[in-house]
């Protein structure tokens, strides 16, 4: 390597006094943020940051993510957590190194685009509470979309990233839509908005080695900011990659503490300190350094999370991106859905169907929030619509899309579809090309008046502005209004390390179970999930076999599982969900959650009921009772996997029940309202 600084390794210190290098790769550590996110649903808590936060102030980062992406939902949604207190607390331990956010421009920490007012306020607030960089991209790489949010991060005297998202339509780069050409070009129009670097966000693990190396090569001779790469490991490319795009002369580099890294994440660190050891590109980090805050990690931290971590599978890496160039996380998001669906079959389908989508909404980039846009709609497709009949139940994120509040999309979209989605919508049935933003009135003086009395300062009514259901709750339960449900709080050391040993009692039982008891014609063998561990479980018609009755005392509450937020308790053993079923659960657990609690009071008897097609959350009903509906009105919005399914109602008539309120969570054929 031409790069090499001709140093005898050998006769060197490996600590931090060896001669630094002339061109060190510069790094940035997602541990905090990405990594966690990638690999624990986005569930790590300030409390456990706050052991290695010292140690890692110390390493050299060029920058440390912090926040942004999922944790300002998750903290306020799952954590019982406030987002802004995270970037306070954190700041007291690092003093030297800089914070850097993933801001989804005009979409900021959500998943729509917000009005310019509350797009201010919140980068405003970011800066003013401690983030100093601010990684900045649009899902559909539409830079009208930075034009409120990038003078703000300049006039508060921060580091504006740029973010072209890597996507692609073909195996490698190239193509009609996104080769090299279209790359260069959005990053010479990121250099022209004033751009302090140009990142490469490669959030599915794409790129390949070479084509990431073609690619810096191209990027570093057309433009002057430093080029950033950020890439995931799903694939198993990643570390490849990082290394030819260290060849290319990439400036900066993303990765992981090495208990953070890999699968989705990231490549580690660790491994790059060595690879790059006395050449003219050394990190000059100390490893030793790094494994202490590794031991840190992998014992007092991890154990608390293990449960989150999706490892049902030997292989750490994804082949399905190499094959379907579809982000990880995306996959196993469909994954879960048609699960809890009771669809998983049709898998085959929705990757036919996939394609089909993403190019008829005008091949946009898959990332938040299009990545989950794009994979909504093509399960619903493949759920709801006919042989006669395609769309057949649009989300309200699409027809958002189709009206171009997203921006403008890479090829058109397909004139039918945009047709059939605008039909009704309520901004009108033209699809605008201005700048999505310029549409929007101004959100943040409704939203204090919403959250008056209840909001202490801007950065709460924030909260409410950008998640009005979820962020309400959370300030009710900020500021003691409401009791928080038990899930959301923290779990010790020494309860996970004694469910991780039940888990391991559960699983020796089971050996011993299947060779010592006889089991008699009419055993039936039901798979079982527990937490992700497979369990075979055979059923007799004669009482219950000790595993599973351990599996329904886990079930009924009475042995404490770890179940991650949000999932129904409900496995395949159980009955179907009715509500009989669920009561005496809900009583069996102290102080249940409350969002189980509207008992539906109104039978179905003589009317039609409107069933939720799908688990999720009640985000409004457009209906009161003894209102008068058509059929095909909305009478209901479902959040469901975090887009908004509009439920129609089936018949015309009267509404004559509503059986739950605004951010209760309801399980799939749950009876929403009766329509008589
Ligand atoms: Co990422």
């Amino acid at each position: 390597m031409s790069d090499h600084n001709q140093v005898d390794i050998t006769e060197m210190n490996y600590g931090s006094d060896r001669p630094k290098a002339k061109n060190p790769v510069k790094i940035m550590d997602l541990t905090l943020r990405d990594g966690h996110q990638s690999l624990f649903a986005t569930r790590g808590r300030t409390e456990d940051m706050i052991p290695v936060a010292e140690l890692m102030d110390d390493v050299g980062f060029w920058a440390v993510e912090t926040w942004g992406g999922a944790t300002f939902d998750t903290m306020h949604r799952f954590l019982n957590e406030d987002p802004w207190e995270r970037i306070r607390t954190l700041k007291r331990y690092f003093k030297k190194t800089p914070f850097s956010m993933l801001l989804r421009a005009q979409n900021l920490v959500g998943y729509r685009n917000y009005a310019d007012d509350v797009a201010k306020a919140f980068v405003e607030r970011a800066a003013e509470n401690g983030m100093d960089i601010f990684r900045t991209f649009d899902a559909l790489n539409d830079y009208r979309n930075f034009e409120t949010v990038v003078p703000v991060i300049k006039a508060n005297g921060k580091h504006f990233q740029g973010c072209m998202c890597y996507t692609m339509t073909e195996p490698r780069m190239g193509g009609d839509v996104y080769g090299i050409e279209y790359f260069i070009k959005k990053a010479k129009a990121l250099e022209d908005m004033g751009a302090d670097s140009i990142c490469i966000k490669d959030m599915a693990g794409l790129i390949a080695p070479y084509d990431a190396y073609q690619l810096i090569k191209a990027l570093k001779e057309s433009v002057k900011p430093p080029i950033h790469l950020h890439t995931h490991f799903t694939s198993g490319m990643a570390p490849m990659t990082h290394l030819k795009a260290v060849e290319a002369g990439v400036d900066m580099l993303d990765t992981c503490m090495s208990p953070y890294a890999y699968r989705t994440s990231h490549p580690a660190i660790e491994p790059m300190v060595m690879a790059l050891l006395g050449t003219g590109r050394d990190t000059g980090f100390d490893i030793k350094k790094l494994a202490e805050i590794n031991v840190i990690l992998e014992n007092e931290i991890i154990p608390k999370y293990r449960h989150l971590l999706n490892d049902t599978k030997m292989s750490v890496i994804d082949i399905n991106v190499l094959l379907h160039q579809t982000p990880g996380g995306m996959l196993s998001n469909l994954v879960n859905q048609l699960r809890e669906m009771d669809a998983l079959d049709k898998l085959d389908e929705v990757f036919k169907e996939l394609p089909r989508v993403r190019k008829e909404l005008g091949q946009i980039p898959l990332v938040t929030p299009t990545s989950q846009i794009v994979g909504i709609q093509t399960v619903n497709n493949v759920l709801f619509d006919t042989p006669d009949e395609r769309y057949k139940m649009i989300t309200a994120q699409v027809k958002d899309l189709c009206y171009g509040l997203y921006g403008k999309t890479a090829i058109p979209i397909d004139p039918e579809v945009q047709k059939k989605a605008l039909k009704g919508y309520a901004r009108g049935e033209e699809p605008i090309t201005c700048r999505p933003a310029e549409v929007l009135e101004p959100e943040m003086g409704k939203a204090k008046e919403d959250v008056k009395g209840l909001a202490v300062d801007l950065d709460d009514e924030l909260i409410y502005a950008i998640y009005p259901v979820t962020g309400k709750r959370f300030l009710k339960w900020k500021y003691g209004k409401e009791t928080p449900p038990p899930e959301v709080q923290a779990r010790t050391l020494e309860d996970a390390l004694a469910e991780q040993e039940m888990i391991k009692k559960a699983k020796a039982g089971l050996l011993i179970e299947k060779s010592d008891v006889k089991m008699s014609e009419n055993a039936r063998t039901f798979n079982v999930v527990v937490d992700g561990d497979q369990f075979e479980v055979g059923v007799d018609e004669v009482g219950d076999s000790p595993m599973l009755s351990y599996i329904k005392q886990i079930q009924s509450g009475q042995i404490q599982m770890a179940a991650p937020a949000a999932t129904p308790a409900a496995t395949p053993v159980a009955a179907p969900v009715a509500t009989p079923a669920a009561a005496p659960k809900a009583a069996a657990a102290p102080a249940s959650a409350p969002k189980a609690a509207p008992a539906p009071s109104a039978p179905v008897g003589d009317g039609t009921p409107v069933t939720a097609p799908m688990p999720g959350m009640i985000v409004s009903y457009e209906k009161k009772v003894g209102d008068s509906v058509s059929k095909g009105d909305t009478v209901v919005v479902l959040e469901a996997m975090k887009m908004e399914n509009a439920l129609p109602a089936p018949c015309d008539g009267t509404v004559q029940a509503i059986n739950f309120g605004s951010g209760d969570s309801v399980a799939k054929n749950d009876v929403l309202c009766v329509i008589g």
